[in-house]
């Protein structure tokens, strides 16, 4: 799927340290697909940058919505926990729990932002 979705990667001296792929739902809504940044860059702004980029080229092409889902808060993974509290600070907000759209044992939250303008 990923090859086919357009795709940021953030590079930090010529090493390859995040990326983010994209799926476009609409011509109103898109989806973060994949997002992920090493282990070792956590922390210093690079998942913040990569979505105000995406940010910035879904607002130029009038895209009104962008969606994420993630691993639910039901299921005690801390490491995701992490990861909802970075789209909450970026402004994402829950919109919808899908108990079963991945598997009962992974539960799934949607979670929306409105495309900054
Ligand atoms: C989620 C992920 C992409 C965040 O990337 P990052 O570059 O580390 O995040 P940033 O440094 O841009 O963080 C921006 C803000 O988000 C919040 N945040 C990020 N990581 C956090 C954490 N571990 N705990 C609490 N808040 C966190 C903070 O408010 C942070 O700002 P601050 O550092 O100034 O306090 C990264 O942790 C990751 O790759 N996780 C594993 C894969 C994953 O979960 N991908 C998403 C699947 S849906």
């Amino acid at each position: 799927m990923a090859d086919r979705c357009p795709t940021v990667i953030a590079s930090l001296d010529g090493e390859d340290i995040g990326v983010l792929t994209l799926v476009h739902h609409s011509p109103y809504a898109s989806e973060v697909y994949v997002m992920g940044v090493l282990p070792d860059h956590h922390r210093r702004g690079i998942g913040r940058k990569m979505l105000k980029h995406v940010e910035g080229s879904l607002a130029r092409a009038r895209v009104e919505f962008l969606q994420v889902k993630t691993l639910s808060a039901k299921h005690p993974d801390e490491g995701y926990e992490k990861t909802r509290a970075f789209y909450l600070a970026y402004g994402f907000r829950p919109l919808e729990e899908f108990p079963t759209l991945w598997s009962p044992e992974s539960p799934a939250l949607q979670l929306i932002k409105a495309v900054a303008r």
